[in-house]
This record gives C-alpha cells, sequence and structure tokens, in this order.
C-alpha cells in the first residue's frame, strides 16, 4: 500500500468516530506496534540505502500527521461532549416555579391552634402534662377519692393500681396548681391527648382530644367564666352564636355547668336549637386546698373541651375517625389552608 492510501484511508476512517474509545482503536490500528504504519517501515529493509531516508522521512511525516490529528480529534470529542452536557443541564431561570405540594394541616391541629392563639392573645400560657397519669391526679386530686361513684363516668385504661392513661386534662390543673405553690394568678389552657375505654364509631374514640382551661385568683366570679366561654364560642363560630348553661356535675367544680351552643334559628329567640359544646365550672374549694390554694383568698374557673367536637362542628366533619385514619382525601379538602 502507499503511503498516500494510508493517508485516504486514515481520513476516511476517523471521519466516522463518534467516541474516544473508537478514536483508541484507531490510533492502535495505524500507530501501534503491530500497525499499519510499522508494517509498511519493515518494508524499509527491501529499499536501496539511498531510498532510505526518503522513505523514512515520508513515514514519519504521515506518522506525525496522524498523530496530531488523532489529538485533535481527541479534543473536539472531548469538547463536544462537555457542550452537549451542558446544554442537557440548562437551567431556563425564566420558567415559572414548580408549585411545592406541602400538604395541610390537619383540622384538628388547626383548631387547637386556633384555640391556643385565643387563648394566649387573652394572656393564658399553655401548659402540658403527662398522659400516663397517676391515680392521684387523674382523680383524688380532682376530688374524686378512691371508690368514689363518679369514677364509672370515665372508664379508664389502667396500667397498674396507681398508673393509667390520662382520661381528661384536668389532672394539669391540679399540677400547674402545686407548681404554683398557694400563689395566684393563674392562667392556662392544657391541650393534650386522653384515653377512655369507649367502642371507636363514628363519635366515639378511645383516644381523643382535649384542651382544658383554669384561672385562679384574687375575685374570679361565675361572669368571668361566662364572659370568657361566650367570647371563645363567637370567635370560633361567629358573632350570631350564642352560648345557653345547664346545671350540671363534676366533682372538680361547683357549680358546674354543661355549655351548649346555638345551632340554627339564632333569630327566632323561641325556637334557638342547642347543641352540647363542653363542661365547666367554679373550682371546687376541695380542689384548691389539695392543690396548696386557700379557698378563702382565692377562686378560680375551669373548663375542659373536645376539640373533635368543635372541629366536626365547625368543618361539617360526620365522623371523629377521619381525624386519625389519614385519608389523604379527607386531609387534602384542608390543604388549600396552608396558603392562607
Ligand atoms: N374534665 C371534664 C371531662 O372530661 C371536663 C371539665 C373540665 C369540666 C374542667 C369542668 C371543668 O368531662
Amino acid at each position: 500500500m502507499n503511503l498516500e492510501n494510508i493517508k485516504k484511508e486514515y481520513e476516511n476512517l476517523v471521519k466516522e468516530i463518534q467516541d474516544e474509545k473508537s478514536l483508541y482503536d484507531l490510533r492502535v490500528k495505524f500507530l501501534g506496534k503491530k500497525g499499519v504504519l510499522t508494517e509498511i517501515m519493515k518494508g524499509a529493509k527491501d529499499l536501496l540505502p539511498e531510498e532510505r531516508p526518503v522513505f523514512g522521512k515520508a513515514i514519519n511525516e504521515i506518522k506525525e500527521f496522524i498523530n496530531n490529528h488523532l489529538e485533535e480529534t481527541k479534543q473536539k470529542l472531548i469538547d463536544s461532549a462537555i457542550n452537549a452536557k451542558l446544554a442537557s443541564e440548562e437551567i431556563d431561570v425564566t420558567l415559572p416555579a414548580k408549585k411545592e405540594n406541602l400538604g395541610g394541616i390537619n383540622p384538628l391541629n388547626k383548631v387547637i391552634e386556633e384555640i391556643e392563639e385565643l387563648f394566649i392573645s387573652m394572656g393564658y400560657s399553655v401548659a402540658e402534662g403527662p398522659e400516663v397519669e397517676t391515680d392521684k391526679f387523674n382523680f383524688e386530686m380532682l376530688n374524686l377519692p378512691k371508690n368514689h361513684p363518679a369514677r364509672d363516668m370515665q372508664d379508664s385504661f389502667y396500667i397498674t393500681n396507681e398508673l393509667l392513661m390520662r382520661t381528661q386534662t384536668s389532672p394539669v390543673q391540679a399540677r400547674e396548681m402545686l407548681k404554683a405553690e398557694g400563689r395566684g394568678p393563674i392562667k392556662i389552657i392544657c391541650p393534650g391527648k386522653v384515653y377512655r375505654r369507649d367502642n371507636d364509631d363514628a363519635t366515639h374514640s378511645h383516644q381523643f382530644t382535649q384542651i382544658e382551661g383554669l384561672v385562679v385568683d384574687k375575685n374570679i366570679t361565675f361572669s368571668d367564666l361566662k364572659g370568657t366561654l361566650e367570647y371563645l364560642i363567637k370567635s370560633l363560630f361567629g358573632e350570631n352564636k350564642k352560648i345557653r348553661l345547664r346545671p350540671s356535675f363534676f366533682p372538680f367544680t361547683e357549680p358546674s355547668v354543661e355549655v351548649d351552643i346555638s345551632w340554627g334559628n339564632e333569630d327566632d329567640e323561641e325556637n334557638i336549637k342547642w347543641l352540647e359544646i363542653l363542661g365547666a365550672g367554679m373550682v371546687h374549694p376541695n380542689v384548691l386546698k389539695m392543690a396548696g390554694f386557700n379557698p378563702e383568698e382565692y377562686s378560680g374557673f375551669a373548663f375542659g373541651m373536645g376539640p373533635e367536637r368543635i372541629a366536626m362542628l365547625k368543618y361539617g366533619i360526620s365522623d371523629i375517625r377521619s381525624f386519625y385514619t389519614n385519608d389523604i382525601r379527607f386531609l387534602e379538602q384542608f390543604s388549600s389552608d396552608r396558603n392562607d
């Protein structure tokens, strides 16, 4: 093969090369130890001595040409690979941003937060207590001695004779009063989970939440309680709502009331419909005494509500289990609230 043809063959082959590996193979084919040019060099021994330098020079020229050309081609391949990568990763900063899927706040938590904020704005602080509670705080300190019949009102999950899952948030009252060591004022709300032995259905759950409220100070009266509850209900459900108090019984409050909220016909006094919404009363003197307060000097009110019930009324939710079963279709109905 003459040298001109070798160059042509190289030029034809190199045109087809797309990647570095094939380019390397091409280098081996032409410049390698067993490559085309090495083979041709071997033919030099058959030439006349005076022809050899000319032949050698021509071979070296073509070697150099191929070598340089291979280097250039390699660099081009590298450059175009980088350019392709850059192009594929290009960020168009003018494109509209993707909307993040943030999810939503569970309506139960929304209600709890709303109530917390409302009371914080009235100068209350938020207190918490343990969910595994002692019999002493869950019952005895709340004027429910052992064997008191009112314990039946709250079927409990006992862990030992003295330990149980708290059945109400009222034990936090007793804990906070003890902490205050007989000196007021106390203004707290206590949100948290409570447990009762109920069979779960649309309106019962063995675990639910309560928010307890407690105010203890000098000269606290029943009208303070009523005014506070009225403000709470109107803030949650609207200015047109009315409340009605019915006498009731709780061992730790005296007098005790059940509080109803008007639910329809608000403008027609005779025909208003009422729904029970929370329990409340004036802190029983025994409870004050046991927690280190002098009932001659201090008085207080307490109330307890179920945020599930409030959320169910507020958002028209018919099944209490919806709050806990994490059905995404239920939760999604509240997701747009995230951006408000
Ligand atoms: N702890 C009571 C209950 O669970 C509610 C309540 C709290 C009533 C505070 C009066 C005062 O039923």
